[in-house]
């Protein structure tokens, strides 16, 4: 067999694999895309648009920012991995190919929105569901938290972090003097993962729910661009990147990369609940935490007061 021969072959079980896995999109360098267009000797693999994505076809994207704040993330990043290539264990899945203006920008994320309210690819949490909650805050903004999945409250009401967890992460986002409508706040799975009947609580997401529904999470980090992204807790961390343990212990308030975007990793507002339980009344968790924004803050060049610097100190 050809060098030619064995790459394509490679390349291919490599596309097939990430299918099964569940990753509809896939990230081509521009470099690779015009090579592989221009060679004559060389055919274009079947796919190198999304392929059930319902986005247009390839042209810069930029979203206007408020003046004195740094450049937008370019959609396409030449950091994609070339298909053939290992990939390590910890890489976060490939980002989806946007290739749409800042005008284009609403009606897209009216699409996506539109598509992850109908979807169906968990048949048993359609059947449990009252609602799919896709998100909400600024479609613009630059900061973005991600949680795991909704709750029975956020089911109800249709919006994430609506709960006792979602009280205090709104507290939270008001200590940075920000509010819930200026930041965009999504989950990993958009649908409540379900419970035996008549059983209370709430159960983590399966991968499968979470391969399945990890699509829609990156389109929108893809369509808003966030500078900076909060994860909420260790399945949050694990969610995003396709990892299978992330011990959030020992990991928060490290930085992690995805894709060119800095990823904050924290503890989920629940741990803070629970932590509140104990003999210092969750404080030292709490100031964790808030370690963990001031650092949010410092990346997105906000001011910070004295005031805000000594909270649960
Ligand atoms: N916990 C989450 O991770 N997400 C929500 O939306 C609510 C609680």
């Amino acid at each position: 067999m050809s060098a030619y021969a064995q790459l394509l072959e490679a390349a291919i079980r490599d596309l097939e694999e990430r299918k099964a896995a569940g990753e509809r999109f896939i990230a081509i360098a521009p470099e690779t895309l015009s090579a592989l267009t221009t060679s004559q000797s060389v055919p274009t693999p079947a796919r190198t648009q999304p392929a059930e994505s319902s986005t247009p076809a390839v042209r810069s994207t930029s979203t206007p920012r408020a003046s004195g704040s740094p450049p937008r993330l370019p959609a396409i990043r030449s950091t994609a991995t070339p298909l053939n290539a290992p990939r390590p264990v910890a890489a976060p899945p490939a980002l989806p190919l946007l290739n749409i203006t800042a005008a284009e920008k609403p009606a897209a994320f009216a699409a996506l929105r539109e598509r992850a309210l109908a979807c169906t690819k968990c048949p048993q949490l359609v059947t449990t569901r009252k609602s799919v909650v896709f998100g909400t805050g600024d479609p613009n903004a630059q900061l973005m938290f991600v949680g795991e999945a909704p709750g029975a409250d956020e089911d109800q009401q249709g919006e994430p972090f609506v709960g006792r967890a979602g009280q205090l992460l709104t507290r939270i986002i008001q200590a940075a003097n920000l509010s819930r409508e200026a930041v965009y706040i999504a989950n990993i799975l958009k649908c409540r993962p379900d419970t035996p009947l008549g059983t209370p609580g709430n159960r983590p997401p399966r991968p499968e729910e979470r391969a399945a529904c990890l699509p829609y999470l990156l389109e929108q980090i893809q369509l808003i661009q966030p500078r900076v992204i909060v994860a909420l807790g260790g399945t949050a961390v694990e969610g995003l990147f396709g990892q299978t343990e992330f011990r959030i212990t020992r990991q928060r308030g490290k930085w992690m990369d995805f894709h060119g975007t800095p990823v904050m990793p924290t503890f989920h507002p629940s741990y803070v609940l629970r932590a509140e339980e104990g003999p210092d009344k969750g404080r030292a968790t709490k100031r964790l935490v808030w370690e963990d924004m001031l650092q949010v803050m410092v990346r997105l060049e906000m001011p910070i007061s004295e005031k805000q610097r000594g909270f649960f100190k």
